[in-house]
């Protein structure tokens, strides 16, 4: 089944609490940053309503099937958005955190944002070599130990 990327729109509210709730929960762990087991019916309502203009969200489908998202939120008026992606579990390391990342990135920079940047668990070695391998600068996060932040130009 070929792959499609698309933004995401509020019909995709069941198949997007469907995604949640099949990651692992050490996926769901690292994509809240929280322990999630669904989204509360306002978080879902927001997070498959971005704006696409300073909240940008997109997903990624097999057929009807959602199997991964990625979106930013512009940090005020920074110039720089912080992101967050997750693939499902069975449909990693194929490319498609990669596709995913670079539609938000291009995204971004088209609403004249400038940088990514996104805090990431240090537990979380899939996400530091992901986002090594894509052009990020690893630091560590002011404020929160258990976090490192991770940045690159949009
Ligand atoms: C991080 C994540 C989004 C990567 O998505 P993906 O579709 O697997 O990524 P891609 O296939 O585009 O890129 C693969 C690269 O990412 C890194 N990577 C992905 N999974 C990895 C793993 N389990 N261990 C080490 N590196 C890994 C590697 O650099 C890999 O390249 P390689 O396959 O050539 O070694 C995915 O693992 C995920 O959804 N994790 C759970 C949620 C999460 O942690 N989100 C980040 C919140 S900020």
């Amino acid at each position: 089944m070929a792959l499609s990327i698309r933004a995401i729109e509020p019909r995709d509210a069941g198949a997007f609490q469907a995604f949640v709730e099949a990651l692992s929960p050490q996926a769901r762990y690292h994509r809240f940053l929280a322990p999630v087991r669904e989204l509360a019916p306002a978080l879902l309502a927001m997070l498959v309503a971005p704006d696409q203009a300073r909240h940008f969200g997109f997903a990624a489908f097999s057929g009807a099937q959602l199997i991964g998202e990625a979106r930013a939120v512009a940090l005020g008026a920074s110039g720089r958005s912080e992101f967050a992606l997750a693939v499902a579990d069975a449909w990693q390391r194929r490319g498609i955190g990669r596709r995913l990342l670079e539609v938000l990135a291009a995204a971004v920079r088209g609403a004249g944002q400038s940088a990514l940047q996104g805090e990431i668990s240090h537990g979380n070695a899939a996400m530091i070599d992901f986002v090594r391998h894509n052009g990020f600068r690893l630091a560590s996060c002011p404020g929160d130990a258990r976090l490192v932040l991770a940045e690159r130009a949009a």
